[in-house]
């Protein structure tokens, strides 16, 4: 874990998709310590915040020192993130957590809901370089919030949309049996065969598509997620992160996620923080 004592400076601000903010920051230390899918807390100034905020990045270049940061506005301090702009500084405290496993060679497809989408470019960047042939399912409510299939150079880009004004008319995760129609199938348990499956979004999304891979004979281990838990601290002191295991006890997301193989959580016990 490098932790970021001297402030970033922000370099751009723009807007990838309808609703979301882009910010890159430059942090040649976080940037060269930074694996795909870890996260960072970063400090609001905004009036009556404490804590705080867990954003993950969404892709970094260790030879530039850019870090970017993908989200969009939906309290105080994401407000106050938003109109960050060129020439603001940011503390940011990280990289934290763990990264997604990206050794081995199997495909990957990408399963991304909504914002969810916003860990995925520097993690489909890392499998494309590492010659990973890479399938990315994209959902959002309407096309204007896509992020464009060109910030996936390399992989094979489908789309669905609640709407239908882009690609399937639907959930992302109906796109899931043709994205594995493709590929020879998983071999039973464990984790042989089979593509691999990289997935962010909302819990009620990640729920289907775990509900989708059990009827597909996806086994849970070739499946990690990267996970939104609320968090407090960010760095294991709180235990407000926790999410349960099966068989009892719990993981901490800041400290053993965010980015988790499946079958590590009871799923039965793991409720929707933040949509109803
Ligand atoms: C490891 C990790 C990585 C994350 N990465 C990203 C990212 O890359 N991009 C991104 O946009 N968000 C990301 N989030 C979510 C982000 O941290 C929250 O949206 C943010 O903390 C909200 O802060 P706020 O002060 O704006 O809202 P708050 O004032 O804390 O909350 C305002 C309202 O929004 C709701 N809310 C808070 N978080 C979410 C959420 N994630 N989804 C829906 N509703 C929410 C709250 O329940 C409340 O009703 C990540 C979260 C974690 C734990
Ligand atoms: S956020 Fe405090 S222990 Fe994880």
């Amino acid at each position: 874990m490098s932790l970021a004592l001297k402030p970033a400076v922000v370099l751009e601000r723009s807007t990838p998709m309808s609703g979301a903010v882009e910010l890159v920051v430059h942090h040649p230390p976080a940037a060269a310590a930074l694996r795909p899918g870890q996260f960072f807390q970063l400090a609001v100034a905004a009036p009556q915040t404490i804590l705080r905020r867990p954003y993950s990045a969404a892709w970094a270049d260790p030879d530039s020192g850019r870090i970017g940061f993908i989200f969009n506005v939906v309290g105080a301090g994401s407000g106050w993130l938003a109109v960050r702009h060129e020439g603001h500084e940011l503390d940011l405290l990280g990289p934290l957590g763990r990264g997604f496993d990206l050794d081995g060679s199997k495909p990957a497809i990408i399963v991304a809901g909504g914002l969810g989408v916003a860990v995925f470019p520097g993690v489909v960047g890392a499998l494309v370089a590492r010659g990973r042939q890479v399938t990315v399912l994209l959902g959002a409510r309407t096309s204007a919030q896509l992020l464009p299939s060109g910030r996936f150079p390399g992989a094979e880009v489908m789309t669905a949309t609640d709407d239908g004004t882009a690609g399937y008319q639907g959930s992302v995760v109906d796109l899931m049996p043709v994205a594995l129609g493709r590929f020879p199938p998983p071999q039973g348990e464990g984790r042989g065969g089979g593509p691999e499956i990289f997935a962010c979004g909302p819990t009620p999304m990640l729920q289907a598509l775990l509900e989708k891979s059990r009827r597909l004979g996806v086994p849970l281990g070739l499946i990690q997620v990267s996970l939104e838990t609320p968090m407090g601290c960010g760095v294991g002191t709180c235990l407000g992160c926790a999410i349960a295991r099966p068989g009892g006890g719990y993981l901490l997301t800041c400290l053993d996620g965010p980015c988790v193989r499946a079958d590590r959580i009871d799923w039965s016990r793991t409720a929707d923080a933040f949509h109803g």
